[in-house]
């Protein structure tokens, strides 16, 4: 993950949507006197960043929650209460096709234009099947009309709903709706990429966990997992022993968990600004999933309720004053690694011949000021598939 090369004075050449070549800008312009020109200008040109871990699909914000927790109710007890997730829920489920899109599309917008290529989107505010189908239709149609590469994950277990909780068997049922009705029905209409489950004591235990995941990659969809977000309860030896593409969170991992992972080839997809923004105090072991030969992947977790932030730089800082981790330790996890939780790393996250254009042009001097600036608006242009993502006058189409 040290490994980010850093070179200057070179061009991009970009044909039909794609790298074609990375070479010196003097040796490109003579052999490709006709191509178009997009001048970067004294800028440097990053790879677009891919985030690999958004629950854009909400309704309106929970800001009340924030103060309650200041005065110390934590965030599993006013989920309890009926708030957090289940006030997500209780939201979208009155919420039509048409409104959910356009309270997205200007956020998916603004992740844009913090220098995101690719986004992964999850549902899991609907936690009924028309609800779920209504939030994949959503993140289908955005990812039709947007510019950005978006990926579909199905999180039908990101909470036990209300409904179900109040009765006995609630629990068993809604696990039984969930594995033998919603998931063929968003199989059927071939609705999402991944299933993720919220795997955490007090919320669904490793054996739920498991009964949903192995459900979901019988369907074919690949696999990720919110595990070991608060507590330790064996959610990354779970996402590993799974083949999970991603185990995320991970604040809590265990010992075991971090030798589980290296072992399967598990990327532990980190989210500092959610334990930032939950006033946590200990951040997920960046450091040891490293150094046991983990790859590490940053990501906003962009929600309403833990981490309301479409800044995608602001993780990039957090990843080196909160994570102690390097500069190019954190461009290689907002990049390559994060493609890898997407798996897609062999079509975007890097800029090299045959990988998708999926580029970021940022008006900064020197790379090291991506992590370094505390705020957003220093991306001034981006492309996905060589069209432009996050558009300023030079973003010419390739
Ligand atoms: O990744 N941990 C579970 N899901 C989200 C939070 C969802 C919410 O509070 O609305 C997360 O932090
Ligand atoms: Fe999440």
């Amino acid at each position: 993950m040290r490994d980010a090369a850093i070179r200057d004075d070179v061009g991009v050449l970009v044909r039909a949507g794609a790298i074609a070549a990375v070479a010196s800008e003097r040796e490109l312009r003579r052999e490709h006197p006709h191509a178009a020109i997009v001048d970067c200008e004294q800028g440097v040109l990053t790879p677009g960043f891919v985030d690999s871990h958004t629950h854009a699909i909400f309704g309106r914000a929970r800001y009340e929650e924030q103060e309650l927790r200041s005065t110390g109710v934590p965030y599993l007890e006013i989920a309890r209460r009926g708030g957090g997730i289940h006030a997500s829920v209780r939201d979208l489920r009155g919420r039509g096709e048409e409104e959910l899109f356009a309270l997205a599309a200007p956020r998916l917008t603004r992740l844009a234009a913090s220098g995101v290529t690719t986004v992964e989107v999850k549902s899991g505010y609907g936690l009924a099947v028309d609800a779920e189908l209504r939030t994949l239709r959503v993140i289908r149609r955005l990812a039709e009309t947007l510019p950005m590469r978006v990926v579909p994950t199905w999180m039908g277990a990101h909470e036990i709903p209300v409904e179900h909780r109040e009765r006995e068997q609630g629990r068993r049922e809604y696990l039984e709706l969930l594995v033998r009705e919603m998931l063929p029905a968003v199989v059927r209409e071939r609705l999402a990429r991944f299933a993720d489950v919220f795997c955490e004591p007090g919320v669904f235990s490793v054996d739920e966990s498991r009964q949903v995941l192995t459900a979901a990659r019988d369907a074919g969809l690949g696999l990720k997992l919110h595990a070991d977000e608060l507590a330790s309860g064996g959610g990354a030896e779970l996402a590993a022993a799974l083949g999970a593409v991603s185990a995320d969170h991970l604040a809590a991992v265990s010992d075991d968990g971090i030798r589980a992972l290296a072992a399967s080839g598990t990327v532990a997809t980190l989210l500092p600004a959610t334990l930032l923004f939950l006033g946590m105090r200990d951040q997920a072991p960046a450091r040891r999933l490293i150094d046991a030969g983990v790859a590490v992947a940053l990501a906003t977790d962009f929600n309403p309720g833990t981490s309301p932030t479409t800044n995608f730089p602001l993780v990039l800082t957090l990843g080196v004053s909160q994570l102690r981790l390097s500069v190019a330790e954190v461009l290689v996890a907002a990049t390559v690694n994060g493609a890898a939780a997407l798996g897609i790393a062999d079509r975007t996250g890097q800029l090299a011949p045959s990988f998708s254009a999926d580029m970021a042009l940022w008006a900064i001097e020197d790379v090291r000021e991506l992590p370094y600036w505390l705020d957003t608006g220093r991306c001034h242009a981006s492309w996905t598939r060589g069209k432009p993502c996050h558009p300023r006058d030079l973003a010419l189409a390739f």
